[in-house]
């Protein structure tokens, strides 16, 4: 190209990160290009809860409703059994991801958007084709081999895995998206905490109709106590439906120390037959193949020019449902800031704040799910009793144990459970999260925000600098429902405002930026009739609200603000803070 630049971003891997950063990207207008060392995305299951959140990251980027159409839609996703097999007893349950009575409000409450369990394969394919749609160069086949990165630019050694073609490309910038056991991490010597590694578990996909036994209590995941299948920290196997209800994955946890899994089709089989309880069940293995429990984190998510995330900088087991939800959160954080020091109107120190906001995010979740395989251990005291010949069949006894040491049992097996919500029902985790870098302009004088509730199971809405807009139904033109997040984000700068907020209207129509609008709650258009936004502002009616493109509030104005100039003057001021440009 005439400006010596193949492409301004070069993405490395269409995993949930480099797709998620790209998309994002060629919505925004920015010329990116995405390689990856295969011919196609994810061809096994993989990750699959999709988290409210991500739902929000995929809506502002217009691709919801058709990730949607390849779910498997909230309502059959959360009765999760805890059973002796899937024909067997049923010692509990467990209303998961918000689709229990007690919690359902809060998540629909919280979010526009729902859960989902969209399998990786299902999802991948979305991305890339809206990705493509809008400008994205894929290169397929295409192993990354390394990188020389200077002041101006990154030139990044590829090979063509089809012909051995070795070409070098030149990048602007670049992200480091090639997943757990990553390259590009290690070609630029980040620094990895943690343990690599720790416990293994064998994944078999096959396909069985076990409609009959799931139907009337409807789940994606459940767990079975048997003797075969009671290894490791979670001590149980599962059964997770990719399709409801003829595509699964069994799983469960093998001891290293024995070195590989035994993956012997017949035994493989018997096994799976044992948790569905059901010796004669027809079942078609398609593939089986150990993956591996991790606890690290990358602790310097870039080194110049290139940055990195997902699985790359956080590696970390599938308890919670993280992986992918944190991966493509962290390319929606990482794509504006991108598009935006590429379009002159940031300086690049922006882009240090990725590292800022997004490393805690990492950490926080690398323990978070780590913890819930722990957490699985006073379930397992209720289940077994160790030190008998057949320790599961006698903890299963002591369970229907009617004497009062059945009754101490039972009391332990409800307080368990409720250890399973901070896994399970954990929509603070998955939206509480709280940014403090030099993009989030904090209140003068804030006192530490408050958390009168527990902050993993319950979403905590504010308008807090460094929090996430919240979400209430406002009203369109032509009275159709529309959210606050809809309002904001598709790669703008929002100034969310009341009636009386016209001092703000005048400051933003005055500073004329290119991607900077102000939005008045109570106009026409973005009306407020159940009075929502007014619950949850935070601020003055006269105040305003400054929300990034992400969702996320970068600075906001607690009191009114009547006077034209005045309101121009903190807007440009807050304005600079976050992107360093006057
Ligand atoms: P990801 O690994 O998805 O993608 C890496 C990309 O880089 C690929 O496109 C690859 O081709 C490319 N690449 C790598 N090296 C390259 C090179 N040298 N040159 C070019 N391209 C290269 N998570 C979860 O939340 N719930 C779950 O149930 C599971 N289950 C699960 C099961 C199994 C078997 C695995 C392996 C993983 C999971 N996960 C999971 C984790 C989840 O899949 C993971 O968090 C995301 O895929 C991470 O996305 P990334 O984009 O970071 O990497």
């Amino acid at each position: 190209d005439a400006d010596g630049f193949d492409t301004d971003v070069l993405v490395i891997g269409t995993g949930p990160f480099g797709i998620a950063t790209a998309l994002a990207l060629a919505t925004y207008g920015i010329r990116v290009r995405t390689v990856t060392r295969w011919n196609w995305v994810a061809n096994g299951p993989r990750a699959h809860i999709t988290n409210q959140r991500t739902l929000e990251v995929l809506r502002d980027l217009g691709v919801e409703q058709e990730a949607l159409k390849h779910a498997t839609p909230w309502e059959l996703m959360g009765d999760t059994l805890f059973a002796s097999s899937l024909t067997g007893d049923e010692i509990a349950r467990l209303r998961t991801w918000g689709t229990g009575d007690e919690r359902h409000g809060d998540y629909v409450l919280g979010s526009p958007c729902p859960l989902a369990d969209i399998p990786q394969p299902y999802m991948e394919p979305v991305l890339v084709a809206a990705a493509a749609e809008r400008g994205c160069v894929f290169d397929f086949n295409t192993e990354y081999c390394g990188l020389d990165q200077d002041d101006d630019g990154v030139t990044v050694h590829l090979a063509n895995a089809l012909d051995g073609r070795i070409y070098d490309l030149r990048a602007r910038y670049v992200v480091g998206a090639d997943g757990a056991r990553s390259q590009v991490v290690a070609d630029l010597d980040l620094p990895i905490e943690g343990t690599i590694a720790r416990a293994g578990t064998l994944y078999t996909r096959f396909r069985a109709d076990l409609s009959r036994h799931v139907e009337h209590r409807p789940s994606i995941l459940h767990w079975f106590m048997r003797p075969g299948a009671s290894f490791g920290e979670i001590g149980m196997g599962l059964l997770r439906a990719i399709r409801p209800w003829d595509d699964w994955i069994a799983g469960w946890g093998y001891d290293m120390a024995d070195g590989d899994p035994d993956t012997d089709p017949e035994r493989v089989t018997a096994k799976i037959r044992e948790l569905i309880g059901d010796p004669d069940q027809d079942i078609e293995i398609v593939s089986c193949a150990p993956w591996y429990v991790n606890q690290a984190n990358v602790t310097q998510w870039s080194k110049g020019r290139v940055f990195c995330g997902g699985d790359a900088v956080h590696r970390h087991p599938p308890s919670s449902g993280l992986g992918s939800n944190t991966s493509i959160q962290d390319g929606h954080n990482l794509a504006w800031k991108l598009a935006y020091v590429v379009r002159g109107w940031a300086r690049p120190e922006l882009l240090e704040t990725y590292n800022d906001e997004r490393r805690p995010v990492g950490e926080q979740i690398v323990a978070r799910a780590n913890k819930s395989r722990v957490d699985y251990a006073p379930l397992n005291e209720c289940f077994r009793t160790e030190g008998e010949a057949d320790p599961i069949a006698a903890g299963l006894a002591k369970l229907r144990d009617p004497s009062p040491a059945g009754v101490e049992v039972r009391a332990a097996l409800t307080e368990a459970l409720e250890l399973k919500n901070h896994e399970f029902n954990a929509q603070g985790v998955e939206l509480n999260q709280r940014y403090t870098s030099t993009a989030v302009v904090p209140d003068p004088d804030a006192a530490p925000e408050e958390w009168p509730r527990d902050p993993e199971l319950y979403l905590q809405a504010t308008t807090r600098p460094g929090a996430k807009v919240p979400h209430t139904w406002l009203v369109d033109a032509r009275g159709r429902r529309t959210s606050t997040l809809d309002v904001t984000g598709h790669g703008r700068f929002s100034l969310l405002t009341g009636f009386a907020g016209q001092a703000w209207v005048a400051a933003v129509r005055k500073l004329d930026l290119p991607f900077l609008d102000a939005v008045v709650v109570g106009a026409k258009g973005t009306e407020d009739p159940y009075r929502g936004w007014d619950r949850l502002r935070e601020v003055h009616e006269a105040g305003a609200v400054l929300v990034r493109p992400d969702g996320f509030v970068a600075w906001r104005h607690l009191d009114a603000q009547w006077d034209d100039d005045d309101a121009q003057r903190a807007l440009e001021d807050a304005l600079h803070q976050v992107l360093g440009i006057k």
